[in-house]
């Protein structure tokens, strides 16, 4: 099968590529600079990085693997702090370079301990989930959790490459795959319809990492982020767009204490969006149809119980994305347009709350 390399663009332009059995090219396509290369991993992922490591070593190069906890865990100032003390061991020099092996939470954590370390050594990302692929390897947002809360320190540290092996997608649970999923419609809501008609060609097929349309989902998904962090890299404009479903999301997430799955409360939080876009006038009721119909079609949740609503809401209103204290969205004028909704008036979102009530 061949390769698909998608360019990123800005201050720091570097390629995603995707395509089946594509780690084994990583070993040609790290620069002949590198002397060193810490392969960031969990332990769950030992054997991908065991094969990663025998490539890198045949070219030559000292491969220093560093072992971090499974998923969110390894995502503290701990980790961080252990993975820059063992570069320190090792003699890592700005030249020498890290590899993030896992899902969304391992490449965060090596994002962030390469644009710290020596304020900032090439990284390269292998994002081994389907999340980690369409959206958290690519965009140069690293960061850890902290008693302030998820996300809050963090750096833009654009990888050097991104490598998306679809073998690597195998061997992940249902529930995990179908979480990668609503970003990837998020990305069919907000910019390419295709990905829309493709999940509801084949929907049972959507959800496997071997299903008839799956490559170019994930393609075009990553098209969808690529295109919008090379106009806007730091978070300043046009990104905002790619916060559809997420002033909700993000408030179920605390609510439930970061139990719940990324995917699912952005799928609640779409047809939120969507509902809140339909109160405002903005789009007709078949549209936040389509919304529900496609994510129930993979799995996804878009309900979420009634009383949370007063809760929710002061939680929204203190996200870190509202602007002080008034709550901004961003909604559909039409499929593929998005716009920003600010400060709607409390019966407009109770209204579309009323939506996704259960
Ligand atoms: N930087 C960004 O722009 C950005 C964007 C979105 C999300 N994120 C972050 O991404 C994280 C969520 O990512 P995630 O959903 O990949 O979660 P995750 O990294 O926690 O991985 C989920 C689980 O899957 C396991 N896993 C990884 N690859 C696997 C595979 N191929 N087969 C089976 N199991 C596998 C992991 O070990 C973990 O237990 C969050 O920390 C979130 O904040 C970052």
């Amino acid at each position: 099968m061949t390769t698909t390399a998608i360019e990123v663009g800005g201050p720091d332009p570097y390629e995603v590529r995707v395509g089946s059995a594509i780690t084994e090219e990583l070993g040609e396509l790290i620069p002949d600079d590198v002397v060193r290369v810490a392969v960031i991993h969990p332990a769950a992922l030992t054997d991908r990085a065991d094969r990663l490591r025998g490539q890198l070593v045949e070219r030559g190069m000292q491969v220093l693997p560093l072992v971090v906890p499974d998923g969110e865990a390894a995502k503290t100032a701990d980790v961080a702090e252990h993975c820059w003390g063992e570069l320190g061991a090792a003699g890592f020099t700005r030249s020498d370079l890290v590899v993030g092996l896992g899902g969304g939470a391992t490449t965060d954590l090596a994002g962030f301990v390469a644009a710290a370390w020596l304020r900032g050594v090439r990284v390269v990302h292998l994002p081994t989930t389907l999340l980690g692929m369409v959206d958290a390897a690519i965009g140069g947002k690293t960061g850890i959790n902290t008693a302030a809360g998820k996300n809050l320190v963090g750096a833009f540290h654009s990888p050097a490459l991104v490598l998306c092996d679809l073998d690597s997608l195998r061997t992940m649970t249902r529930p995990d795959y179908a979480s990668g999923l609503a970003e990837i419609i998020k990305a069919g809501f907000i910019r390419d319809p295709a990905v829309l008609d493709l999940i509801a060609d084949d929907p049972e097929g959507a959800m496997t990492s071997d299903g008839r349309h799956t490559r170019e989902l994930v393609v075009r998904a990553i098209q969808v982020k690529a295109d919008v962090v090379s106009l806007d890299p730091t978070e300043a404009g046009e990104r905002e767009i790619l916060n559809y479903g997420h002033t909700l999301a993000h408030a179920i997430e605390r609510r439930e204490d970061y139990r719940w799955r990324h995917g699912d409360a952005v799928s609640v939080g779409l047809v939120f969006a969507a509902a809140l876009a339909h109160a405002d006038g903005r789009i007709p009721s078949d549209l936040v149809e389509l919304h529900r119909t496609l994510l129930t079609d993979v799995d996804l949740p878009v309900t979420y119980p009634a009383e949370a609503w007063p809760e929710l809401h002061e939680t929204m209103r203190v996200d870190k994305k509202a602007r002080g204290r008034r709550l901004r969205f961003v909604v559909l004028d039409a499929l593929a347009r998005p716009a920003r909704l600010d400060d709607p008036a409390a019966d407009l979102l109770a209204a579309a709350y009323e939506e996704v009530a259960q």
